[in-house]
């Protein structure tokens, strides 16, 4: 049957490239999770508009599950196809389309890069201020798929924020041209907003018309080592009242060793519980004393234990790259991603809470904290001992991420602040939303997706 479909696919869209060969489909049928075994029935990679509605089409008739993919740099298998699904990949629709300086909009494809996207907007003599450190591999469409955060997210919000129109093609076909770019338009339900982070359950992104906006004064980073979470918390409230942050992104000295075991350079000399790297717009003089006076103040306090300004371009650099490369250098331990998110006001007595919890149920595990502080989400990372098998370890990482889910449900938390629920978290969304509210979302679902062919699995269960 699947073979048959897939000639009646060919015959269909005679144009339409179509990738079989088993490298291909290990490739594509992947993302950052590695925890499945791909196996699509193949990988489409259309070209236009017209072959991504040819191929919805053709899956609602032959009844093949699509999974929409981008630069698959995904860390919850949202762009895993582990059950025979066909790959419909952007990789192929990855131009900028144009540029529109009264309204400051960039109109792009799905496939286009995040640093393409960026390095157009500056060519404008504008940004587009979502970043994060994946921007030279993830897609723009994806980022609208789990409405990606990143480092700025504290001083530009995310993807959500700079999305002036999308062109959707939904679950049946049907070409929808959502908001075309209006800055006011209270016409009823904005399905614009519902696209961005429905993690290609409802729709497959075809165009989006990305907000741009003007570069920020010339910027500072410092990195700061602080005694233990209390002091971090205090720091962020006194530098988010001196201050306009542009990041705020924490880590422990478990996670810099980790760094500095893939090569990056230590900058502050011990061994201290946090550090914090921050940003912030310091265009004058009166700026940059004011960050020293916090940074004194919080000496004084003894909230901060030592600091670094980077005096140069290249010293900034180098200081990100302490926070920015923890990703890659987990990735070899095989780590089991939390991601979560409380109030920022809710932070001291979750992390208190969740710090015993950890303690308790992984005495002997090394376990990772980083993130984004600053917008009070957590990535908390379990790496895998060697003693222990992929199936053991997943099964205790998964009894702990409910004691999790049930501890950030008594905060009024979310089990995915930014990297989405996927396969990963589906089966923990209860914790995050209510009942009610997930009954909604299948009423959604199935009202965008009448036969369930666009990513049937992810999210929902
Ligand atoms: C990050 O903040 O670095 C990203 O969300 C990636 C990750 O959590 O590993
Ligand atoms: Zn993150």
């Amino acid at each position: 049957m699947t073979q048959q479909a897939l000639a009646e696919l060919t015959a269909r869209l005679p144009g339409l490239r179509l990738l079989t060969e088993a490298g291909d489909l290990e490739h594509y049928g992947r993302d950052w999770t590695r925890r499945w075994t791909p196996a699509p029935l193949a990988i489409a990679m259309p070209a236009s508009i017209e072959e991504v509605q040819g191929i919805v089409r053709w899956a609602n008739e032959c009844q093949v599950a699509i999974v929409p993919s981008g630069g698959r740099t995904g860390l919850s298998g949202g762009a895993v196809a582990a059950r025979g699904e066909l790959v419909l990949s952007l990789a192929r629709m990855n131009r900028v389309l144009g540029f529109d300086a009264v309204d400051r909009m960039l109109t792009v494809q799905p496939g286009i890069a995040l640093e393409a996207v960026q390095e157009a907007a500056r060519g404008q003599g504008l940004i587009y201020p979502v970043d994060f450190a994946a921007r030279g591999s993830c897609s723009i469409g994806g980022n609208i798929a789990t409405n990606a955060g990143g480092i700025r997210v504290i001083r530009y919000g995310n993807t959500r924020e700079w999305i002036g129109g999308l062109k959707v093609v939904a679950g049946n076909g049907e070409l929808l041209d959502l908001n075309r770019g209006l800055v006011k338009n209270s016409s009823g339900y904005d399905f614009r907003q519902l696209m961005i982070g429905s993690e290609g359950t409802l729709g497959i992104v075809v165009e989006a018309s990305l907000r741009l906006t003007d570069p920020p004064p010339a910027a500072q980073v410092m990195l700061l080592a602080l005694p233990d979470m209390h002091a971090m918390m205090q720091v962020f409230a006194l530098f988010r009242a001196r201050l306009t942050l542009q990041a705020f992104e924490f880590f422990t000295e478990v996670a810099l060793k980790h760094v500095l075991a893939h090569g990056a350079q230590r900058a502050i000399e011990g061994n201290h519980p946090f550090y914090v790297v921050t940003e912030f717009e310091a265009a004058d003089e009166r700026a940059q004393e004011a960050a020293l006076a916090a940074f004194e103040q919080g000496l004084e306090q003894g909230w901060i234990s030592d600091g670094v300004l980077a005096q140069s371009d290249a010293q900034a650099a180098a200081l990100w790259r302490l926070r920015e490369g923890i990703t890659e250098s987990l990735a070899p331990h095989k780590p089991y991603k939390n991601d979560v998110s409380v109030r920022i006001g809710a932070l001291p007595a979750f992390l208190q809470e969740i710090q015993s919890l950890l303690a308790r149920e992984y005495p002997q595990i090394e376990v990772v904290w980083f993130g984004h502080i600053g917008d009070g989400n957590l990535h908390i990372n379990v790496l895998k001992p060697e003693s222990l098998s992929d199936a053991d370890f997943i099964a205790q990482c998964e009894h702990v991420t409910q004691l999790l889910a049930d501890t950030l449900q008594r905060h009024g938390g979310s089990i995915s602040a930014e990297h989405g629920i996927g396969l990963v978290k589906r089966a923990y969304l209860q914790s995050t939303r209510s009942a009610a509210e997930i009954a909604l979302m299948r009423t959604v679902k199935a009202a965008f997706d009448p036969n369930g062919i666009l990513n049937p699995g992810k999210l929902l269960i």
